[in-house]
Parts: structure tokens; C-alpha cells; sequence
């Protein structure tokens, strides 16, 4: 093996940029087409063991300028595949705002998934519950989202607009996919699995929130907090992908300051929760 193709970090890529990096990856498959895009997040990645024919398994660091994880818990492989017939292109693990990259590089990959052809574009993450009615293990539907960088402007789509992917102001009305959504509760009636609903926030971190942090947002109507998530889904729907979101409730937002969150809490919930979260997006997957 040599050395690691380049790995810029800039604020800004371009259209030429991002076909370059989706034909390195393509070169691993030639004549393969996603048609779903997957982001598996903390302590899911074993979701994609359920992809069977696998075309090709790349690791991050072997695609130029696709961002490494450098956190514990997410293997850092790309693998492009066939799930229930879709044709599927998973990302175990992804890159984080906190890990240092810009928001072009966390938008870099959904880019590259849609030059390669796929028109849906599925996320999950680990994230604390902060409606108090969720219990660690439980699985979210993303509704909607609060987009707390964005808002301050931290925002992948920042910079020039490629109108190649989508519109300078892209609506955000709809963001989560209706037709999905229901797809997703047909599923999980009909598999037994408790889908609860809500509302996530994409936070900067790494740190986790303090009790006056968690009880602001339950007041503006958070359900679920996490540290990723919302750039890739604003990158999908600027594209016109169709999103589904799900959250994995890794643990109980400490809105009473007594309990402490670790990454080995959401890593272990993780374990917990991958069969359900496997047997979720393989059912949506089969009705597409
Ligand atoms: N807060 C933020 N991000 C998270 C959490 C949390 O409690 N759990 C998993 N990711």
C-alpha cells in the first residue's frame, strides 16, 4: 500500500473536486450505480454486515480527500454493495465538525453519493434523548431537525453554489422524506419495532451538554441531540436526495446534572440497537 492520497481541508469544493474523488471511488467499481446512500454512525457500523454482495470495500483513507474518522467506534470504510437487490453505498463511520474538518469536507461524501447516482440519502446517529420519554435503545424518526450550527452559519453548503446539485436558497420545508417516513412506520409496525418520533439537533461538540444546555433545548422542543447528522442532510436535500433520518437513543440527556455520558454508553447502546436499526432500514430498502 502507499502512502495516503491527499487530504485537503478547504471551505470550499468543487464540482471538478467532487467528480474526481467519486471517480477514485468508482474506479473500485466499474458499472456500479447506489441508488441509496447510508450513513451508519456511532457504534451502528455493524449494520452493514447485513449488505450482502459486497462489490467493494474501500477504506477512507484510500479515497482522496474523503475524511477519515478519527473516532473510536467507527471503522472508516466506504462499501458499495447490494441489500435486499438495492444497490447501496454504506459509510461505516463518519467524519465530525469537532474532529476538526470544514463543513465542505463533512459534506464531501453525500456530494460524491449523489454524482455516483443515488437519489436516496439514509442517516443515522447515536444521540442522548432529552424527551424524557425515551429510553436508551430506543429508536427515533427524524422529523425535523434544528440546525444549531447552521443557524450560525456553519453551513457545507457555504461558499460558491454549485448549481449542478441544487438552488442557491435550497427549502428545507421538508427535509425528512414523508413517503419515507411512512415507509419507515409501515416497517416498524409490521417488524414490532418501537420507532418513536421527533425532533433532532445537531450540536457542535465533543463535549457533551451541560443540565442548563439540555434543559434549553427540551424548552425549544428538542427530542434527540447529537454532534452530526444535520450538515449531510442540508448537502442531501440541496441536492434533491430524498431523507430518511433515525436516531439511535443512546442515552438519557442528564437534564437533573446526576448522571454522567460517556462514549462507552453510546457505543455499547449502539450493540443494543443494531438488529432493530438492520431490520428497519433493510424493510424500507425493500419497498423502495
Ligand atoms: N449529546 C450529544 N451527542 C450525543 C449524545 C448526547 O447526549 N449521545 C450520543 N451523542
Amino acid at each position: 500500500m502507499g502512502a495516503r492520497p491527499q487530504l485537503r481541508k478547504p471551505y470550499f469544493f468543487s464540482l471538478e473536486d467532487i467528480d474526481a474523488v467519486a471517480a477514485a471511488v468508482a474506479a473500485h467499481a466499474p458499472g456500479f450505480t447506489p441508488r441509496v446512500g447510508l450513513i451508519l454512525g456511532s457504534g451502528l457500523g455493524a449494520v452493514a454486515e447485513a449488505a450482502t454482495d459486497v462489490v467493494a470495500e474501500i477504506p477512507y483513507t484510500d479515497i482522496p480527500d474523503w475524511p477519515e474518522s478519527t473516532v473510536w467506534g467507527h471503522a472508516g470504510k466506504l462499501i458499495l454493495g447490494h441489500w435486499v437487490g438495492q444497490p447501496v453505498m454504506i459509510m461505516q463511520g463518519r467524519a465530525h465538525y469537532y474532529e476538526g474538518y470544514t463543513m465542505a469536507q463533512i459534506g464531501l461524501p453525500v456530494r460524491v453519493m449523489r454524482r455516483l447516482g443515488a437519489e436516496f440519502f439514509f442517516v443515522t446517529n447515536a444521540a442522548g434523548g432529552v424527551n424524557p420519554e425515551f429510553n436508551p435503545g430506543d429508536l427515533m424518526l427524524i422529523r425535523d431537525h434544528i440546525n444549531f450550527m447552521g443557524l450560525a452559519g456553519h453551513s457545507p453548503l457555504r461558499g460558491p453554489n454549485l448549481d449542478a446539485f441544487g438552488p442557491r436558497f435550497p427549502d428545507m420545508g421538508r427535509a425528512y422524506d414523508r413517503q419515507l417516513m411512512a415507509l419507515a412506520r409501515a416497517v416498524a409496525a409490521e417488524k414490532g419495532i418501537v420507532l418513536r418520533e421527533g425532533v433532532y439537533v445537531g450540536v457542535g461538540g465533543p463535549q457533551f451538554e451541560t443540565p442548563a444546555d439540555l434543559r434549553f433545548l427540551h424548552t425549544i422542543g428538542v427530542d434527540a441531540v447529537g454532534m452530526s447528522t444535520v450538515p449531510e442532510v442540508v448537502t442531501a436535500v440541496h441536492s434533491g436526495m430524498r431523507v430518511l433520518g433515525v436516531s439511535g437513543i443512546s442515552n438519557r440527556a442528564n437534564l437533573d446534572g446526576e448522571t454522567i455520558t460517556s462514549h462507552e454508553e453510546v457505543l455499547e447502546a449502539g450493540r443494543v440497537m443494531t438488529p432493530n436499526l438492520a431490520a428497519l432500514i433493510e424493510g424500507v430498502l425493500a419497498r423502495l
